[in-house]
């Protein structure tokens, strides 16, 4: 029997359409040298570039995109904390902390939200310090080697996972 939407489901319909998505972007140590850091590994385009474009990416998919650099861990942990009930997704690119950092895994587990890595470089060509990261397993998925390019794909991935995401809650809000 066909019963009628509640007015939750149908709002969340609109939502799918409608809500901008909130991203968060985080970027670890060094990466606000990025430009002039050894520009053969990880090119010549500046944070600052990476971020505009983010930005004008974001409005063009109906993204609300927060960004944020800092060298320090426990910033990067206190960030990552405030997206608490508040960014949808979360893109990060934990620079040198990708392969230490167990406080910023930890951080992730407890904000509950879905994950994506990002690397500029692709770490498996590099060396083997870099190839273990302690939030591949809890990643949602994981992205490197295409340089700046790496956070538009990053982009269009977040709004394919929260779109399926809010379709879901929908769904579920039906039955
Ligand atoms: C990086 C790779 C890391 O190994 C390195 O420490 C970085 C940048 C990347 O984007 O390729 O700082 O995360």
């Amino acid at each position: 029997m066909r019963t009628k939407a509640s007015p939750q489901a149908r709002s969340g319909a609109r939502d799918i359409a409608g809500r901008p998505i909130a991203v968060l972007v985080v970027h670890g140590p060094n990466l606000n040298l990025l430009g002039e850091r050894e520009p053969e590994v990880y090119g010549r385009t500046r944070l600052a570039d990476i971020d505009r474009e983010l930005q004008r990416r974001g409005r063009e998919m109906n993204l609300e995109v927060e960004t944020f650099q800092s060298n320090s861990e426990g910033a990067i942990v206190d960030r990552i904390q405030q997206a608490r009930n508040k960014s949808e997704i979360l893109i990060i690119n934990p620079g040198a902390y990708t392969h230490t950092s167990v406080a910023i895994r930890d951080a992730i587990l407890a904000v509950a939200i879905p994950v994506i890595e990002v690397h500029l470089s692709n770490v498996y060509k590099r060396e083997p310090f870099r190839h273990h990261s302690t939030i591949a397993d809890i990643a949602h998925g994981r992205i490197m080697g295409f340089g700046a390019e790496s956070y538009d794909l990053a982009l269009q991935a977040a709004r394919t996972i929260v779109e399926a995401a809010r379709a879901e809650t929908s769904r579920a809000g039906r039955t």
